[in-house]
């Protein structure tokens, strides 16, 4: 069939919307990664209850697979399991367990078709920006088996004759590693390959919405010989998760804990952590200022403002969530982004190949969207560009939408969208932009757009954030630093600073010498 594109005319503008190219509930074609177990001390197993729960593609509601719907015994069970291979993984060399990750990374990379094909399939994600994820995901896999033989200890002056000191770093033990589903892959490999570089651990526990990913991910760690307990899928529907939770935070046997996904339930974990005073690593909800100051090069701005907005249909922690506009160029960053919006964003089916911009998550991500559109509407905004749902495509898919005269008394002003909802907001100076930009309790991304050197400098500085993305919308690769600051958490990922989220500092004194 041919890929014809359909023009559907929504408001005052037109969005591309693509034809069903391959109308395949699955659009997997290559099963040999689907698994519908979960995977314990390198078996697969089946829920103890025998409980399991179906697993939906997002763009059409059809049932993948089922899962294990597993609860706090299970989990247990998959915890003496790492506890005590840890055991032996603790005292592998930093070179053996390279050589396993390495291992790992290329069965992830000879299989990145059929890995792309499921992340579609269960997050919705078009199949080209789910092939990007592979490669983002698998990059970490790869930055760790390196990173593994780089974890230094240090020799100190010391400050008597009889005595020798030095540090050396050791691996925390278990982890737990809770992970969401906007990121099926690249959020397991980021914490993962940290984790078993260090000499850890680990219990995945993936979201309910895309376990698929993680299973084929632990199809993959077994054919590559990482023995059995190191690495752990537990698979749990939403409604034991809060067990699974408890059960991960508060056992003895869990050394630390290492979360992404919304500020409300980091805020839960860390409570339930501080029982044990576990290691916390937490990488919650952001709320990314995304500034265009009048010296900017507007064209740029757009494109990156684009590429940051709806990555993911926007359903990304450092995706921008409210642009600032200097009024001296905000009508021109206006027609632009209207422009780039309908050349590049066709909204449908992620398999087909053609698309850029699949369907949200769940009906709960539907409704809260939706929601956030209608307040700011209610109150006063002007939606420019789309503003519902595209039910003509399906029920979870909503259209591009670009929303002005907005103000702080709306929703789309304060929380974070998660969706492909642009809010576009005028400043006239430099300190204003800064003080709207920081009024927030989240500090994960921030992005600006100058060519005035001197405020670059200071914006950089003064922006309360994690990450910057300077004349720059994509900031994410293994080697960045990856975390934020206030309530949008604790710790870094990838980078060199991600091993530390998994080792300790012990101090050895030699007396007597
Ligand atoms: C996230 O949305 O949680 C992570 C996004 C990224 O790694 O770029």
């Amino acid at each position: 069939m041919g890929l014809m594109r359909h023009v559907v005319a929504t408001r005052s503008f037109l969005f591309r919307q693509a034809e069903m190219s391959r109308p395949l509930s699955l659009g997997i074609r290559n099963m040999s990664l689907i698994r519908n177990k979960a995977f314990i001390n390198g078996a697969w197993k089946s829920a103890a209850s025998g409980e399991e729960f179906a697993v939906i593609n997002p763009a059409d509601g059809n049932v993948i697979g089922n899962v294990p719907n597993m609860n706090e015994a299970d989990t247990h069970e998959a915890i003496v399991a790492a506890s005590n291979s840890f055991q032996q993984w603790q005292d592998t060399t930093a070179k053996e367990r390279s050589h396993y990750l390495k291992k790992w990374f290329d069965l992830l990379e000879k299989n990145k078709e059929e890995l792309s094909e499921i992340i579609t399939a269960e997050s919705g994600k078009p199949l080209k920006e789910a092939a990007g994820e592979v490669a983002y995901g698998n990059s970490f896999i790869e930055w760790f088996a390196e990173e593994a033989r780089r974890v230094h200890g240090e020799v100190i002056a010391s400050p008597v004759k009889s005595k020798e000191m030095i540090f050396i770093k050791r691996p925390i033990g278990v982890t737990a590693l809770i992970t969401p589903w906007n990121f099926p892959i690249a959020m397991i490999t980021r914490k993962a390959g940290a984790a078993l570089a260090a000499g850890c651990t680990c219990v995945v526990k993936p979201a309910e919405d895309t376990p698929l990913t993680a299973l084929a991910l632990a199809a993959l760690a077994q054919d590559s010989g990482i023995p059995a307990g190191v690495f752990n899928v537990v698979t749990s529907a939403r409604e034991n998760a809060p067990q699974v939770g408890k059960s991960l935070c508060e056992s003895p046997l869990v050394a630390g804990i290492s979360f992404t996904g919304s500020t409300d339930v980091g805020k839960l974990l860390y409570k339930m952590c501080s029982k044990g005073v576990k290691r916390l690593s937490l990488e919650l909800g952001g709320n990314a200022p995304f500034i265009v100051f009048k010296s900017a090069d507007v064209g740029k701005a757009v494109q990156g403002a684009i590429a940051s907005k709806f990555r993911n249909c926007g359903q990304t922690c450092v995706s921008a969530n409210r642009f600032f506009v200097q009024d001296e160029v905000f009508d021109e960053f206006v027609a632009k982004f209207k422009e780039e919006m309908k050349s590049q964003l066709i909204l449908g089916m992620g398999s087909d190949g053609v698309s850029t911009l699949g369907p949200l998550i769940n009906d709960a991500q539907v409704h809260k969207v939706d929601n956030i559109v209608q307040d700011a509407v209610k109150k006063g905004a002007r939606v420019l560009v789309g503003g519902k749902t595209a039910s003509s495509i399906g029920d979870r898919f909503f259209e591009p939408t670009l929303i002005v005269d907005v103000d702080p008394r709306m929703l789309c002003y304060n929380e974070e969208i998660f969706g492909p909802i642009a809010v576009l907001i005028k400043f006239k100076t430099e300190e204003e932009a800064l003080r709207l930009a920081n009024n927030t309790k989240r500090g994960l991304a921030g992005y600006f757009y100058s060519n005035d050197i001197a405020q670059i400098w200071r914006v950089a500085k003064k922006l309360e954030v994690g990450m910057a993305g300077i004349n720059e919308g994509i900031i994410s690769t293994a080697e960045a630093a990856f975390g934020g600051i206030k309530e949008s958490g604790l710790g870094r990922e990838g980078s060199h600073y991600g091993m530390e989220e998994y080792t300790y500092i012990k101090y050895l004194c030699f007396g007597n010498l």
